[in-house]
C-alpha cells in the first residue's frame, strides 16, 4: 500500500483565501488586521521565515510592520517596544521571532507580548486556556496540524495519537491540542525506551524531534497516518524531515512530506490568529 500525501500547499491555498475573503469583510467594518514582526540579530533563518511572515501578510490584504534590531540590543529595548505595540490599536498580532540572542531572556519576552496580541500563542495565558479548552491563540505549527488532519477527512477522536518529542513549540502543544480532539495521547521524546512499541501502537504519529529520518517504516503500523514535522538538511544539503519519507510511505495510510507538508500550514495559521485577533478587537 502506497500512503495518501497530504499536500499542506494545497490547503494552505484554501485556507488562505478564505481568510482573505475574511480580512476584506474586516476592512469594509474600518479595520485592517495588522501584524508586527521582530527580529533580533542576524540569523539567517529567521530572516527568512520573518520575510515568508510579511509576504503572506501583503498576499492576504493585511497591514504588516517588520521590525529589525542588531545583535547587541538589550531587553529593556525589546521590552520597552513590546508595550509600546501592546498600546498600537493598528496592530493586533506581535510576534518576536525566536530564537533571541542569548543575552535576552525569551521567557520574560514573551510574557510580555499581551496574550490578546500574542498570535504564536506561546503566552503562559494563551497555553492554559488551550488546555482548559477555552478560546485560545493556538501556536500556528500544532494549530496548523490540526487543521491539516481534519481538511484531510482523518477522524481524531479514539484514536491513539503518538508525539514524537516535546518542545514547548510543537510536541507539547499539539499533544494537548489532539487531546482536547479526544484522541488518545502517548508522548516520546530522547529518554523514552523502545520507541518503536510506542509508535507501531500509533494510529496517528506527530514526527516534532528535529532529526532527519528518525522514524522510518520499522516505526509505522500499517495504514496508521504520519505527520512530519521536521525542517532538516540531510548531508546532501537537501531538505528532508523527521521521518524517512520513502520508506515510510509505502507503510503509511497517510503521509506529509517535507518539504510541502506542515511547512506552509504553520504561517497560514499565523495569518488565521492575526486575523481572530483583529475580529476580537471589533467586539
Ligand atoms: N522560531 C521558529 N518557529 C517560530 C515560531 O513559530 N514563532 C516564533 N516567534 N519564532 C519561531
Amino acid at each position: 500500500m502506497t500512503a495518501t500525501i497530504i499536500d499542506g500547499k494545497e490547503i494552505a491555498k484554501k485556507k488562505k483565501q478564505e481568510i482573505a475573503n475574511e480580512v476584506e469583510k474586516l476592512k469594509a467594518e474600518g479595520i485592517v488586521p495588522g501584524l508586527a514582526v521582530i527580529l533580533v540579530g542576524d540569523n539567517q533563518a529567521s530572516r527568512t521565515y520573518v520575510n515568508s511572515k510579511q509576504r503572506a501578510c501583503k498576499e492576504l490584504g493585511m497591514h504588516s510592520v517588520q521590525i529589525e534590531y542588531p545583535e547587541s540590543l538589550t531587553e529593556e529595548e525589546l521590552l520597552g517596544k513590546i508595550a509600546e505595540l501592546n498600546q498600537d490599536d493598528t496592530i493586533h498580532g506581535i510576534l518576536v521571532q525566536l530564537p533571541l540572542p542569548k543575552a535576552i531572556n525569551e521567557t520574560r519576552v514573551i510574557e510580555a507580548i499581551s496574550p490578546e496580541k500574542d498570535v504564536d500563542g506561546f503566552h503562559p495565558v494563551n497555553i492554559g486556556r488551550m488546555i482548559t479548552g477555552q478560546d485560545a491563540f493556538i501556536s500556528c505549527t500544532p494549530f496548523g496540524i490540526l487543521v491539516m488532519l481534519k481538511e484531510a477527512g482523518i477522524e481524531i477522536a479514539g484514536k491513539h495519537a503518538v508525539v514524537v518529542g516535546r518542545s514547548n513549540i510543537v510536541g507539547k502543544p499539539v499533544g494537548q491540542l489532539l487531546l482536547n480532539e479526544n484522541a488518545t495521547v502517548t508522548y516520546c521524546h530522547s529518554r523514552t525506551k523502545d520507541l518503536e512499541k510506542h509508535t507501531l501502537e500509533a494510529d496517528i504519529i506527530v514526527a516534532a524531534v528535529g532529526r532527519a529520518g528518525f522514524i522510518t517504516e520499522r516505526h509505522v503500523k500499517p495504514g496508521a497516518v504520519v505527520i512530519d514535522v521536521g525542517i532538516n538538511r540531510n548531508e546532501a544539503g537537501k531538505l528532508c524531515g523527521d521521518v524517512a519519507f520513502e520508506e515510510a510511505k509505502e507503510k503509511a495510510g497517510f503521509i506529509t512530506p517535507v518539504p510541502g507538508g506542515v511547512g506552509p500550514m504553520t504561517i497560514t495559521m499565523l495569518m488565521f490568529n492575526t486575523l481572530k485577533s483583529a475580529r476580537n478587537h471589533l467586539n
